[in-house]
């Protein structure tokens, strides 16, 4: 079994971002910039908010990090994010979700400039995925693809199964794992007999959030197994995944442990696609001239 090291993997993309930011900053005299959006104070908000900004210190990327109150409303939200539109010097702007009870995601998402949607959760990117035209990947499903990749597991012919069918991992890692070739089954809460499903994976993505829920009995020996879970133990209130590590791990090929698995390489996406934001900015800006 070998566990896949997220954190290193995730590390050597960074240094690679941060040498893309020396480039642009040689070339147009700025560095890019991040703009995260958080409203209210959800406990786990305010620690990605804040893991997404030491992240931006580190590759050199200027972020700006705006906390509005629990009661905003959608129309002082939207503002907000019409004004990040109109700033030339912000390029990639990130509203955190989820939002508080009485603001439409949806109308948010659509209200981003799609050049600056870091998050690929825009529809114009969404219909690039699945169109297969130009467009900003979404940072965790493409964070899975890079383990993947960097742990020498070639998707083409395999048997993947994806547990979870969210918009924000699921569905994109289900599209983006049928390009590269595997055979993909999506699961979800109406799927009858879930193990017999999983027992067929040699790729399994864990995107539940449901704490432990894929137990030893489920896998098959062998399988690659990555999990997106960002759960608490119920029992011992320790940070934990959707896979129960202990039972799991001695079957799995390779496995993804929580932390320092998926979650750091979905923050080092965030880096790649802002530069990527403002790369595509700057030279269509150059261009123009
Ligand atoms: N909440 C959980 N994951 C994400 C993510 O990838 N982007 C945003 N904006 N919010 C999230």
């Amino acid at each position: 079994m070998n566990i896949i090291d997220g954190k290193a993997i995730s590390a050597k993309l960074k240094a690679k971002v941060a040498e893309g930011v020396r480039e642009l900053r040689e070339k147009y005299g700025r560095e890019p910039h991040l703009a995260v959006i958080r409203v209210g104070e959800d406990p786990a908000s305010v620690v990605y908010v804040r893991n997404k900004a030491r992240a931006c210190e580190e590759v050199g990327i200027k972020n700006t990090t705006i906390v509005l109150d629990e009661k905003t409303s959608e129309e002082d939200l939207l503002l907000t994010v019409r004004r990040l539109n109109a700033d030339d010097g912000v390029d990639g702007i990130l509203v955190q979700l989820p939002l508080p009870e009485g603001i439409s995601e949806e109308k948010v998402i659509d209200t981003i400039d799609r050049s600056k949607d870091v998050d690929g959760f825009h529809p114009y990117n969404v219909a690039g995925l699945w169109q297969k035209t130009p467009h900003m990947s979404p940072c965790t499903p493409k964070g899975i693809m890079k383990l993947l990749e960097a742990s020498g597991v070639d998707p083409k012919g395999k048997r993947a199964v994806v547990i979870g069918r969210s918009n924000i991992v699921g569905l994109p890692v289900a599209k983006m794992l049928l390009d590269a070739n595997a055979t993909v089954t999506v699961c979800h809460t109406r799927t009858v007999d879930l193990p017999s499903v999983t027992r067929s994976a040699e790729i399994l993505v864990v995107a539940a959030g449901k704490a432990k829920m894929v137990t030893g009995d489920m896998v098959s020996p062998g399988c690659v197994v990555i999990d997106v879970g960002m759960d608490r133990d119920p029992e011992t209130n320790k940070l934990c995944g959707d896979v129960d590590f202990d039972t799991v791990a001695p079957e799995a090929a390779f496995i993804t442990p929580v932390p320092g698995g998926v979650g750091p390489m979905t923050i080092a996406c965030l880096m790649e696609n802002t530069l990527e934001c403002a790369r595509a900015r700057l030279d269509g800006a150059d261009r123009s001239l």
